[in-house]
């Protein structure tokens, strides 16, 4: 989907997926790991930050990118209405040069949001933007409808995808937005030192 397909979207308040608040299932994760180590944290695919937002709350230094120009300035603009820091920064994920390598990556509707064409490409750039041992975090949403975006995939998609590169440290069922409960699977992984 092109960045005129997704500025479009949010021109014309056509966004299901912004619910006001980060993802309950990050939010959770969040509260029950005070303990793991903080750092920098990418967020692609941000919205209007509101994960982002989560991120900097627990003390991470906390980056959001998107290909819409109003998203960005709609998580710009929460970010400082909230006292919060945070970095936001117009970009395709998938085709740009990350600004940094980020000590976690957090996704969260991009992987069903891309054409499942792109899906090749979204697990090299998740290798581009993390560092080795670094923690990609993912909420994958299991819808079974094929006509999207947002377009489906499944725990077995997830583990072909990304054990080669990754190892899993766990995986769960998470608390969810009202609409999508028991759709939601989150996986911890860890990448591989190369
Ligand atoms: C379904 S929305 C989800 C937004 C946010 N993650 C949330 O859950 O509220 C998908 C987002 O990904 C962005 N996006 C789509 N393709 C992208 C790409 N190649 N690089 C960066 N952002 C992209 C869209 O502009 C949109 O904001």
């Amino acid at each position: 989907m092109s960045r005129d397909y997704w500025e479009h979207r949010y021109q014309a308040a056509d966004m299901p997926w912004e619910k006001g608040a980060p993802s309950p299932g990050l939010v959770d994760f969040l509260a029950a790991n005070p303990q793991l180590k903080r750092g920098t944290v990418c967020v692609p695919g941000c919205g209007s930050g509101h994960d982002v937002r989560a991120f900097a709350q627990a003390g991470f230094d906390a980056f959001g990118f998107d290909l819409a120009p109003s998203a960005i300035a709609s998580a710009e603009a929460k970010t400082k209405a909230a006292g919060l820091a945070a970095t936001f920064a117009l970009t395709d994920f998938l085709r740009e040069e990350p600004p940094q390598k980020f000590d976690w990556l957090f996704e969260h509707t991009l992987f069903c949001a891309i054409q499942p064409t792109e899906r090749d490409e979204y697990v090299r750039a998740v290798l581009k933007w993390l560092k080795p041992g670094g923690n990609y975090l993912a909420v994958n949403y299991f819808l079974t409808d094929p006509d999207g975006p947002p377009f489906p995939t499944t725990r077995d998609e997830q583990l072909e995808r990304f054990s080669p590169h990754f190892e899993l440290l766990s995986e769960w069922t998470p608390r969810s937005y009202p609409n999508r409960t028991g759709l939601e699977r989150m996986f911890h992984w860890r990448r591989k030192a190369v």
